[in-house]
Parts: structure tokens; sequence; C-alpha cells
């Protein structure tokens, strides 16, 4: 059985994850509309899609554990974007905000001997490392690419292969 404090923090961290999806689904739609970001719209399509699922693990885990996963409200996300570079910036400062979560949720759970959602939340913790080190990836690489043309053609070309070679690197 879940003790209060950490239901109210799981549940925090499924509006999180829920707020995730969104921000990345909105990253999405917008290098949907922008000349040749097909690329781009595809990876956040899909780094929306996970996020979702992160946030079904959690609600089925709370539910599992006798409490109950609440679904959030919606917030609307930040839906336009000055740059890509912008984009970017913006995935990893989230990235790392979600990091930070996940950790004070994993400190939580050890104070308070809750050692069963301390082990669940050991997927996260690895997810996060994984989350991070792609987000830092792709903004050194927009970075040494500045505004090169065809450097970003092959960024929007390449990008959902970083997220192919992350994925084969770690299990669901
Ligand atoms: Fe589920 Fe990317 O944080």
């Amino acid at each position: 059985m879940l003790s209060k404090t950490i239901q109210e923090a799981l549940n925090a961290q499924i509006r999180m994850e829920a707020e995730s999806s969104q921000a990345y689904l909105a990253m999405a739609s917008w290098a949907d509309i922008q000349p040749g970001l097909q690329g781009v719209s595809e990876f956040f399509y899909k780094q929306s899609d996970e996020e979702r699922v992160h946030m079904l693990k959690l609600i089925r885990y709370v539910n599992e554990r006798g409490g109950f996963g609440v679904v959030p409200p919606l917030l609307q996300p930040i839906i336009t974007f000055q740059s890509l570079k912008r984009v970017f910036e913006e995935f990893l400062a989230h990235e790392i905000k979600v990091s930070e979560s996940i950790n004070d949720l994993v400190h939580m759970a050890l104070q308070e001997k809750d050692y069963a959602t301390h082990n669940f939340l050991q997927w996260y913790v690895s997810e996060q490392i994984e989350e991070e080190r792609l987000a830092r990836t792709l903004n050194e690489k927009l970075e040494l690419i500045g505004e090169d043309k065809s450097g970003l053609y092959l960024f929007d070309r390449d990008i959902l292969n970083y997220r192919m070679q992350q994925s084969a690197g770690k299990s669901h």
C-alpha cells in the first residue's frame, strides 16, 4: 500500500509526464509545418508517445499498489518557437527538470522506506540518463551546425537514427 505522501508525489509525476507528452506533441506539430523539418517532427511525435508511456506506467503502478492514479488536466504547452535551436534547448531544459523530479521521488521513497517504489523508479532513473544524454547530444550538434543549411538538412535526415540508437540501448 502506498503512503499518502508517496501517492501524491507519484501523481505529481504522472502530471509531469503528461505535460511532457503535450510539450513534445506541440514541438512535433510546430516542426511539421516548417519547411524541411519532417525528421524533427517525427522525432517529437515519437518522443511525445514515449512520454505517454511513462505516464501510463506510473498510473498502472499507483493503482497496482492500492492507490489511485489520477489522470491530470491538460495545460496548453508552448506551441510556437523562434527557432529550431529554441526547441532543442527547451527539450533539454525539460528533461533536466524531469530528472530532478525523479531524483526527488527516489529520495522520498527511501525516506519512507518504500522499497517497492524505490525499485520501480529505477527504470525512470535509467531512462532519464538516456533522455538527457540524447537532448545534450542534439543540442551540441545544432551548436556545431549553426546556420549551415546543408548541416541542418543532414541533422533533420539523421535525427530519427539518434532516437533509434538510443532506444536500441535500453529495454522497456
Ligand atoms: Fe518521461 Fe522524458 O521524461
